[in-house]
């Protein structure tokens, strides 16, 4: 496994869209691992390939908290076939170091996607988990949350105030 380098936001292959993964050979399996160990490196709840350069349409998320574990989710050709509801609040995104900004997202998601095995699944997930589902997706579609921020985008705390980044929501 191999941490990559995270593309950031005024790089044209964040504005395109990913291709449906139609079969799983050792590249994919290399593209995975190294997705899982770039997000966790950036300390990112989310990451899709397009960040990593790949058009690809493959996301990783973990949401977990300290107080919750919600555990590793890899979805392939994820697709959000339902929504309920709304939350606000705030996104950052690992393609845009150093911001946030406050958006609306649907409360609760349905999702369909395959799993490493190639194999159907269906997600349901509510709060961030569907949120950072929302903001994934959207970077296969190649869409940046900067898009959707209602009002200013905003810097994050300067770093004398926040010595780990466990707090921040990036994906
Ligand atoms: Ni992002």
């Amino acid at each position: 496994m191999a941490v990559r380098n995270i593309r950031e936001i005024g790089d044209e292959i964040l504005l395109k869209k990913s291709k449906e993964v139609t079969k799983i050979n050792d590249r994919t399996n290399e593209l995975i691992d190294d997705m899982i160990e770039t997000m966790y490196e950036a300390n990112g709840v989310g990451l899709a390939a397009p960040q990593v350069g790949v058009l690809k349409r493959i996301v990783v998320i973990d949401t977990s908290t300290e107080e919750e574990e919600d555990g590793l989710l890899v979805l392939i050709n994820p697709k959000i076939t339902s929504t309920e509801g709304e939350q606000t609040g705030h996104e950052g995104c690992l393609s845009v170091p150093g911001k946030t900004g406050v958006v609306t997202r649907p409360e609760k998601i349905t999702a369909t996607y395959l799993d490493r095995d190639m194999k159907e699944q269906t997600l349901e997930a509510e709060g961030l988990l569907a949120r950072a589902v929302c903001h994934e997706c959207d970077h296969l579609e190649g869409k940046l949350y900067v898009d959707l921020v209602e009002g200013e985008l905003m810097d994050v705390k300067p770093p004398q105030e926040s010595d780990d980044d466990s707090e921040r929501e990036d994906e």
